[in-house]
C-alpha cells in the first residue's frame, strides 16, 4: 500500500467527517498534510495551523500526492480538481454537480495525466454502487438500474407521508442533520439526483449526457392530492432516478417522483437511507441499500476511494463508447 499525503479541500460536514474516520483508522497510510478553506473567519474544531487559505499551498506541494475535493462550489471545484490531476496528483471527490457537468473533460484528463479521479462519495454516499458498476457488470447484461438516490428528499418523503410533520420543517431537519445541499432546491427539484444519474449512466451503460438533456421533476412538485391518493392506495411517493435499456438497445433515463407498491423494493427505502436496484440478464435483481447522505457515511465512501488510491486503483471507463444513441423523454413510464 502506497504512503498518501492528503490536501483536503473543504473542512464543512463531510471534510470534518473524513478528518474524524481518519483518526478512527489508523491501519490506513494516509495522512492529512494541509486543509485549504475559504472562510477566514470561522472557528474550526481543530488546530488552525492545520488550515490555509491557498490553494496553492496544497496544488504545489510536491510532497501532497492525494487532493481530496470536499467543497461545495461546483465551479472552483473543477479549477481544484483539473489543476490537480494536471499536476499529476490523484483526486477523490464528493462533487457530484462537478463530475456530472464536467465528465467528458475530467475523463480525457485522467487519460492524458495518468492520474486516478475516485468518486464514490459522489453518488449515493456509503453505498458502493459505482465501483460494483465499474467492475461486475457486463455490459451486455445490465438492463436499468433504478434507485433512491438523493437522501434529503427520502427524509422529507418519509417524515411528511409518515409523519405528517410539515414539507418546510422536513426541510430544515434535512438541512440540520448536513443532508441537504446548501442550496436545497438542488435536492428538492431532482437535480442532484440527476447529476447522480448521470454519474450511474455513464458507468452503468457509458452514456455521458448533458445535465440538460436528462428530464427531472422534483419533489416540489407533489402536492396534497398525490399524497392522499398513495395513502389511500397503500402505496408510497418516492423520487425514482432510472435508467434502462430499451428494446432496440438505446437508453432511457429520467428523475422523477414516483408511487411505489409495497411490492417494489425500494418501498422500504426510508429516511435519509438510498436503495439501487439493478436488473440484469442473468443475476436478475439485485439491490443496495445504504444511507445516502451526512457527514459519516459520505466520508466512508471517501475513506473507501483513499484506501483504493494506497492500491493504485482507477476507473476503467470500460462502458464509455461502446453504446450507440440515447433516447431521453420520449420511453417515460408513468405507471402508477
Ligand atoms: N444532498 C445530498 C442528498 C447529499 O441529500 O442526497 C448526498 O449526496
Amino acid at each position: 500500500q502506497k504512503k498518501l499525503k492528503i490536501g483536503l479541500f473543504g473542512f464543512g460536514c463531510v471534510g470534518f467527517g473524513l478528518y474524524e474516520v481518519l483518526q478512527k483508522t489508523p491501519g490506513l497510510k494516509a495522512d492529512i498534510r494541509k486543509i485549504c478553506v475559504k472562510n477566514t473567519d470561522k472557528e474550526r474544531e481543530i488546530d488552525p495551523s492545520n488550515f490555509t487559505f491557498d490553494k496553492n499551498d496544497l496544488l504545489n506541494d510536491d510532497e501532497i500526492n492525494v487532493i481530496v475535493e470536499l467543497i461545495d462550489d461546483a465551479d472552483a471545484a473543477f479549477e481544484i480538481v483539473s489543476s490537480a490531476l494536471k499536476k499529476g496528483k490523484a483526486v477523490v471527490s464528493a462533487n457530484k454537480k462537478m463530475i456530472a457537468e464536467h465528465f467528458t473533460e475530467l475523463l480525457e484528463l485522467q487519460r492524458e495525466y495518468g492520474v486516478p479521479l475516485l468518486y464514490e462519495a459522489a453518488c449515493c454516499a456509503s453505498l458502493p454502487i459505482i465501483r460494483n458498476l465499474e467492475e461486475y457488470y457486463d455490459n451486455d447484461l445490465l438492463e436499468s438500474i433504478e434507485g433512491i438516490v438523493n437522501g434529503s428528499t427520502n427524509y422529507i418523503l418519509t417524515k411528511t407521508f409518515a409523519e405528517n410533520l410539515s414539507y418546510e420543517a422536513a426541510l430544515l431537519e434535512a438541512q440540520q442533520k448536513g443532508f441537504a445541499e446548501s442550496n436545497p432546491i438542488l435536492d428538492t427539484g431532482g437535480f442532484d439526483a440527476k447529476y447522480k444519474l448521470q454519474i450511474l449512466l455513464a458507468h452503468a451503460f457509458g452514456f455521458i449526457a448533458k445535465p440538460e438533456a436528462l428530464f427531472n421533476i422534483g419533489i416540489d412538485r407533489i402536492g396534497k392530492l398525490e399524497l392522499k391518493y398513495a395513502k389511500e392506495k397503500g402505496l408510497k411517493i418516492k423520487l425514482i432516478a432510472k435508467a434502462f435499456k430499451n428494446t432496440d438497445g438505446t437508453v432511457s433515463a429520467f428523475v422523477l417522483p414516483k408511487f411505489v407498491h409495497p411490492e417494489n423494493r425500494l418501498f422500504s427505502v426510508d429516511d435519509v437511507f438510498n436503495g439501487v436496484v439493478t436488473k440484469t440478464s442473468f443475476a436478475d435483481e439485485q439491490f443496495f441499500v445504504g444511507k445516502g447522505a451526512g457527514a459519516h457515511p459520505t466520508a466512508s465512501a471517501v475513506l473507501s476511494d483513499i484506501s483504493a488510491l494506497g492500491y493504485d486503483y482507477k476507473y476503467e471507463y470500460k462502458k464509455i463508447g461502446q453504446q450507440q444513441g440515447l433516447t431521453l423523454t420520449d420511453n417515460i413510464e408513468l405507471d402508477v
